[in-house]
């Protein structure tokens, strides 16, 4: 049976704030995809809780978005409730900082070198939030964020609110218990790191250096998603795509980075199937020609059929 009820429906229109219909292209970093049915905006975790909950006992199905870094929304968009979350508070400790899972890691990188902490210099290459990096090891210059981690905190749907601990997240390569796992639909409200004390404008001499190499090897002023594809063990997508004679192959509006063969570019006015056709497209000729089944990074969300 459809969740789509009259009471259900009547529940999301009555949410504060709620938008029906709310556009979703321009609250990602690809700029494609159909709008969310119903959209709220939250930044207090009791609120964004009480969402969840809500959904959870009608079966609305819910999304949790974040800076929108690595995600393809189809263009028929997103059924029921989309949540944007926008707690980017953060706290300093010593060493340790807690960060609202709504902050940018690029800006919480600043944050910390103004601090005059290290170790965290990586994020600066991270698109995305705090909460979306936990949520699949995010990371840069081979160091992901499962390497400073100390604790998630959030909580799951019906269980209330908990602290996981870093074998509880299961964090791997791109992949976690909260994207692949045991906590699948939990939200993750903030994150505590471990840094230490240093230089903070070394820090920042380095972060300016890793900005620059990044820019001459990845289209950064565009609109992509990050990575296409995950490295297959012991190789680079991005390489396998060049080897395969790639670069430049195009599907519409959508086209493989002549800089860099594991991204894909919106020129403007892709679709996500002109997207979803250029990487069944790859797959298929990286598998064809070396036999690598590549894996998508990129989450595709919404009604697809
Ligand atoms: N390469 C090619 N052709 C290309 C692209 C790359 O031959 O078109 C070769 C490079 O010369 C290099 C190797 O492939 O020898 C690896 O390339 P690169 O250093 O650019 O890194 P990557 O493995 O493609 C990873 C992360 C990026 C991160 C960079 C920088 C993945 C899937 N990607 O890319 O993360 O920014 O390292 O450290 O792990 C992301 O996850 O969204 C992302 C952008």
């Amino acid at each position: 049976m459809s969740w789509r009820t009259r009471s259900s429906l009547t529940w999301l229109r009555a949410l504060a704030g709620v938008k029906a219909d709310e556009t979703l292209a321009s609250r990602t970093s690809f700029g494609i995809g159909g709008p969310a049915e119903f959209f709220l905006e939250l930044g207090r975790p009791e609120a964004i809780e009480k969402a969840i909950e809500g959904c959870c006992q009608r079966d609305i199905p819910y999304l949790l978005l974040g800076a929108g870094t690595n995600l393809l929304i189809a263009d028929r968009g997103i059924e029921g409730l989309v949540i944007r979350v926008v707690n980017r508070e953060h706290e300093i400790e010593g060493t340790r900082v807690r960060a609202g899972a709504g902050l940018k890691m690029m800006r919480l990188a600043r944050i910390v070198a103004d601090a005059n902490l290290r170790g965290f210099e990586f994020a600066i290459g991270v698109p995305g939030t705090v909460g979306g990096a936990v949520y699949q090891d995010a990371g840069c210059w081979g160091k992901e964020i499962r390497e400073v981690l100390v604790s998630a905190e959030g909580f799951v749907p019906g269980a209330g609110k908990q602290t996981w601990d870093p074998p509880a997240l299961t964090l791997g390569y791109r992949t976690s218990a909260l994207r692949d796992g045991a906590l699948k639909g939990a939200l993750v409200v903030s994150a505590t790191v471990q840094l230490q004390r240093g230089d903070g404008e070394e820090a920042k001499r380095l972060m300016a250096k890793l900005t620059r190499e990044r820019s001459e090897t990845q289209p950064i002023k565009t609109k992509n998603c990050g990575s296409v594809f995950k490295n297959p063990t012991g190789d680079s997508a991005g390489r396998l795509v060049q080897a395969a004679g790639l670069k430049g192959a195009r599907e519409g509006a959508a086209i493989v980075s002549t800089l860099h063969g594991n991204f894909i570019v919106n020129e403007g006015g892709a679709t996500a199937a002109d997207v979803r056709r250029l990487i069944e497209r790859v797959m298929v000729e990286v598998k064809r020609r070396f036999g690598i089944q590549l894996e998508p990074e990129v989450e595709m969300v919404g009604r697809w059929k």
